[in-house]
């Protein structure tokens, strides 16, 4: 199915390509430590197989058994869905799945699929068992979703030629390949698309252990000396979520560089999230303004999303998929039918007296 040539990662069609790609010779690990050495910081920290991903015992333990079932049949892997909150590795195990199966990854996004063509060109570029990596999958447009249908189905889609009564349709065969999507928001998916996907991994948020296992493997690649002490912090003040332990990690190094000598210890990890605005609980200034506009601006709720949204600036599509879930998972607010309410704890948190009925007395 493959050759050595095409296990590194194929970005150079992506929309998050860097410049260079194709390294053919040397053997699959020189190639992937070149590929990888090209990309940002982020990449660096990035596990490249599964056994190195930490945490997420239930997603791994289920991709293992995809992964090996397919490899064992010698065929493509169902298609997959990864779902979850934003930085939670996503887009990681995306590149882990292509690694494992030692094929390449193709990659783009639900918003950069506008019109049937453009996905239809990526199709048409697929070679055998590749990898399909669509980003964001629940904003693809409708036209380009019905064509995703029939690929997934039977790998095939119908290319339409010309325009008005003259236009004709030309069946299209693909080479059997994988789909992996990512989805912040499931419940935005149609049902159809959803019942394509043979596997969904639910992405959680990580516990605080393994974050700690996150920050010091990073600490490690960065060449950052850390204290088991201060390791712990930085996790336990990262949202759940291991991009943002990650930088926070670049951001206490930052700090300990320049008023540490360079060693990060628990004196040097508080003081510099102090710096960051980085409260005890990890909640950054945007999750605060949510809270302060629940709270002061409306009583603690009940209010829409768009009007949460509208107070703090921002759209209501990253304080439902970037705020709220951390929130809700804190046990700061709570999603009711008539809207967010805050929660007890999430008074308690500006430093107020929850109004006697609040949820979670
Ligand atoms: N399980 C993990 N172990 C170590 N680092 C991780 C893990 N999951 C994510 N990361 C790190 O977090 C960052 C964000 O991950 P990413 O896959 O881009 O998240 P998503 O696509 O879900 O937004 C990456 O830089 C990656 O290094
Ligand atoms: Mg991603």
């Amino acid at each position: 199915m493959t050759d050595i040539e095409r296990t590194e990662f194929n970005v150079q069609d992506s929309p998050y390509a860097s410049s260079g790609g194709g390294f053919g010779q040397g053997g699959r690990e020189v190639d992937a430590r070149a590929q990888f050495e090209e990309l940002d910081a982020e990449s660096n920290l990035r596990p490249k197989f599964l056994g190195e991903f930490i945490g997420q015992p239930k997603v791994r333990t289920q991709l293992d058994l995809v992964l090996a079932g397919a490899k064992g049949r010698k065929v493509a892997p169902d298609h997959i869905l990864l779902s979850g909150p934003p930085g939670l590795g996503k887009t990681t195990m995306a590149m882990i799945i292509a690694q494992e199966m030692g094929t390449s990854l193709r990659m783009t996004s639900g918003p950069a699929l506008i019109r049937a063509g453009d996905l239809a060109a990526m199709l048409s570029n697929l070679l055998e068992g590749d990898i399909l990596f669509i980003d964001e999958i629940h904003r693809i447009a409708r036209p380009v979703e019905e064509m995703l249908y029939m690929a997934m189905e039977d790998f095939r889609i119908d290319v339409i030629v010309g325009k008005g009564p003259g236009a004709t349709s030309i069946p299209l065969e693909i080479p059997p390949f994988t789909l992996v999507g990512a989805t912040t928001r499931s419940g935005m998916l149609t049902g159809p698309l959803r019942d394509r996907f043979g596997f969904t991994a639910q992405m959680e948020f990580y516990e605080v252990e393994d974050l700690t296992k996150v920050v010091t493997r990073a600490a490690g690649i960065l060449g950052v000396e850390i204290s088991g002490e201060a390791a712990v912090e930085i996790a336990s003040r990262s949202r759940g979520t291991p991009r943002i332990a990650n930088r926070l990690l670049r951001r206490v190094r930052d700090f300990a560089d320049v008023h540490a000598g360079g060693v990060i210890d628990l004196g040097a990890a508080r003081a510099a999230l102090i710096v960051f605005d980085v409260d005890e609980l990890g909640l950054d200034r945007l999750d605060r303004a949510v809270l302060t506009a629940l709270i002061k601006g409306h009583g603690g709720g009940p209010v829409g999303v768009n009007s949460l949204a509208l107070a703090v600036g921002e759209e209501p599509s990253t304080v439902e998929e970037v705020c709220e879930p951390y929130l809700v998972r804190a046990g700061m607010i709570a999603r009711t039918s008539r809207g967010r309410v805050a929660t007890v704890r999430a008074w308690e948190h500006l430093g107020l007296q929850a109004p006697p009925g609040t949820l979670g007395e």
